[in-house]
């Protein structure tokens, strides 16, 4: 049993492999949280003490205690109006307009498998392979109900964390703040570990110390943002990638996030992550139920890159869904960067047939094929395929390239509106816009208002009219700004607009996979701005970013790593200088790069040469054959690209007996030193041959030692060596 109650201190422990959570209700119906971390033994209610401390108050029912307080005790959902003066994770305007609630416990329940949420993503689970815990919290005044919801999966150290709140009293509620999870250290001095970023440079690592006050990254703009990912980790000050304590909280949701770490006066840390307050307000009438998004939590005292093998583990298994959940995806061709909106159903199908020559296996058709949208001034909202500009119909252009053995795949953009559209000319209070002000514009187009059912019912029609032309088996979902102007003509409480926009977006997209199980859809929203647990759920893969330089990538792929598999990371090769920054870099290292992700390329395969066409057959049948190791494999991180020459990360089974090591130069200099790698995870006793050199090596020594690359001339090196077990 991975949850227990006992009945005679009533404490709640949850056991994973090897972490060990632990909660009591205390002698009011408190509910405290006690311990999470290593596994351990026995009760950890010993660690909760008990000071007269001065202005900090005292729940009247403790009488003249004033050893006990709110704001010292560490707590499982916090609420504004109890007693706590930290950051708090609930709070509630009650119907008669004061805003306080104290939520005691009431009952629970422990049940097999793992719960789901209403219109949520979530992680799931076969009933034997994880367990639920509910508790249930109740204010006693307002009828506000709170089922604090636990999701286990013991065999993967995963904890999830949910809450839905209910209106069991007789007026009218507003939610103004409901976070998922809260975790509460009574002692221990922590790094916070975020990934910052901007539209092209997603993803950025910063770990900095955990001091007096709060640290807030989030985000307002209706999606994760390429500004703050909505994942962050906490890690003690000595954990490096393969030593030492580190928690990471991840959230399965795609809108606006708040992520809190706040110390407080005796030095208590607590971390707080969920939906953000800001323009929330969340109107719940009686018997009405809101639902928080998921939050993922994980513990290992192995290091941050066991962290994120949790993690990439949790999302692969138990998060990515559909037929390509564990299926290596086609290598594809986009015709972004190959041509932007300059192309013909001629000039498409000429791309295939480049693909086919160098055994690219699907062709993905951008941007510009629908509407009047030759450029990105116009056309969104109408989804209807320009045929003259396709020089025939879809299903034709389809057809055709079907028969060269090439999949097809489509660009939408189902979110958006142009002004210049028919669309929005019918249906202009569709977008979102504040009456009487003027709209922000963000790439010259506007955001449909998706918290109203009959915009996604109707848009939701167009698109799959579309997909319903031929067979096309891969949709690139895009959207490319961030919202603004929140006003739906459909509530007089704006406050839940933001929530309800995320709603209406997830349930397009579980539509759509109803109605198309086969279907691949590889989100994006200018690159990773939505790139998060929960649109995994609907997409295995993300355009990890519209910067396709390779060393950039470096970079953002590094980051990314750390909360996400490499099976989520759309990663492609593009052409040389490159359009985002002008660098050159030679084909292999694109490649390389590219591997570690879901591979592709987006150039114009028509302008290469011989020797580039051979270099790209070389690198499909190396992808091909390293696929399965890359998409399912343990991925450790080697070196950190921000610190390092050299960028080295590699790919292990799970059985330890194979490895794929991938490694680029970032910097050369005259008589350059040497560079040692050293690799993670392999068998001690056991002996590797490198499959090209043919040389063999023992695991201890390549673990310990270390293995030099070489030292050559230009930029940019890169190496790919693939290691097996020598039986
Ligand atoms: C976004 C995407 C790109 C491309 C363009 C098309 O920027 O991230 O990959 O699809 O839109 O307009």
């Amino acid at each position: 049993m991975a949850i227990r109650y006992s009945d005679t201190d009533k404490i709640f422990t949850i056991d994973t492999e090897h972490t060990t959570y632990q909660m009591k209700v205390d002698a009011y119906g408190f509910l405290l949280h006690l311990y999470y971390g290593r596994r351990v033994n026995g009760s950890t209610e010993y660690l909760l003490t008990y000071y007269d401390r001065g202005f900090s108050g005292n729940p009247y029912d403790a009488g003249e205690n004033r050893t006990y307080s709110m704001s010292e005790l560490p707590q499982e959902f916090p609420s504004l109006g109890n007693g706590d003066y930290r950051n708090v994770a609930f709070a509630v305007e009650n119907a008669d307009g004061t805003v306080s609630c104290d939520l005691r416990y009431r009952g629970h329940e422990i049940k097999d498998g793992k719960y789901g949420l209403k219109g949520l993503p979530a992680v799931y689970a076969g009933e034997q392979e994880a367990q639920t815990l509910e508790i249930y919290m109740e204010d006693a005044v307002s009828g506000a109900c709170v089922t604090l919801l636990y999701g286990v999966l013991p065999g993967v150290d995963i904890i999830t964390r949910s809450a839905v709140v209910k209106n069991a009293g007789e007026g009218k509620l507003y939610l103004e703040r409901v976070q998922s999870a809260c975790l509460d250290f009574l002692c221990g001095e922590y790094d916070l570990i975020t990934f910052y970023g901007r539209h092209a440079m997603e993803r950025n690592f910063q770990r900095a110390k955990i001091g007096h006050g709060s640290y807030v990254i989030g985000s307002r703009r209706g999606t994760s943002s390429h500004q703050y990912n909505p994942m962050m980790i906490l890690a003690e000050h000595e954990t490096t990638e393969d030593f030492g304590s580190a928690y990471a909280m991840s959230f399965v949701y795609s809108g606006n996030f708040k992520g809190e770490v706040q110390m407080g006066q005796f030095n208590q840390i607590r971390a707080l992550l969920g939906l953000n307050d800001e323009m929330f307000r969340y109107p719940l009438a009686p018997g009405e139920c809101f639902y928080a998004p998921e939050v993922i939590l994980t513990y290992t005292d192995r290091g941050l890159n066991r962290l994120s093998q949790n993690l990439h583990r949790c999302i692969r298994r138990h998060i990515c869904r559909g037929s390509y959940k564990e299926t290596v995806r086609p290598v594809l061709v986009n015709s972004w960067e190959a041509s932007y909106f300059d192309f013909t159903g001629d000039s498409i199908y000429e791309l295939a047939c480049h693909a086919k020559e160098v055994g690219v296996e699907m062709l993905v058709m951008d941007d510009g094929w629908f509407g009047t949208r030759n450029d990105d001034n116009g056309g969104l909202g109408d989804w209807y395929v320009n045929e003259e500009k396709l020089n025939g119909t879809l299903g034709e252009l389809i057809r055709r390239i079907n028969d060269l053995g090439i999949k097809f795949g489509i660009w939408v953009e189902p979110e958006m509106v142009s002004e210049d559209s028919e669309l929005y000319r019918r249906h202009p209070d569709w977008a979102l816009a504040i009456p009487n002000r003027h709209p922000v514009r963000s790439r010259n187009q506007l955001v449909l208002d998706f918290s109203r059912k009959e915009v996604v019912d109707e848009v939701f029609r167009q698109i799959c009219a579309v997909l319903d032309q031929g067979n096309i088996e891969y949709l690139k979902w895009d959207m490319n700004r961030s919202l603004m102007d929140i006003y739906s003509a459909a509530t007089k409480d704006q406050g839940r607009v933001m929530y309800d926009y995320v709603l209406g977006l997830y349930d397009f997209l579980e539509r759509l996979l109803q109605r198309y199980p086969k279907l691949l859809i590889e989100g994006c929203s200018g690159g990773g701005g939505r790139f998060d647990a929960g649109m995994l759920y609907y997409t295995p893969q993300i355009w990890c970013s519209d910067n396709t330089d390779a060393a950039d990538r470096l970079k953002i792929q590094y980051g990314t790593s750390f909360g996400y598999p490499s099976s989520a990371v759309g990663a492609h090769v593009s052409a040389v200088p490159n359009h985002q920054t002008g660098r050159n870099m030679p084909m292999r290292t694109r490649a390389v790069v590219a591997m570690s992700g879901t591979f592709g390329y987006e150039l114009d395969l028509g302008k290469l040469t011989d020797e580039e066409k051979q270099e790209i057959k070389e690198q499909i049948a190396r992808y091909h054959k390293y696929a399965p190791l890359i998409q399912n494999g343990l991925y450790y991180r080697l070196t950190n690209p921000f610190e390092s020459e050299v960028c080295a990360w590699e790919y292990l089974s799970e059985d330890g007996r194979e490895a794929l090591v991938s490694a680029v130069m970032q910097e050369i200099h005259g008589n350059m030193n040497v560079n040692y790698i050293k690799l993670k995870g392999l068998r001690d006793d056991a002996y590797y041959r490198e499959q090209t050199s043919g040389r063999v090596y023992a695991g201890a020594a390549l673990m310990e030692a270390g293995l030099p690359l070489p030292v050559e001339t230009g930029e940019y090196r890169a190496y790919q060596l693939h290691f097996a077990e020598v039986s």
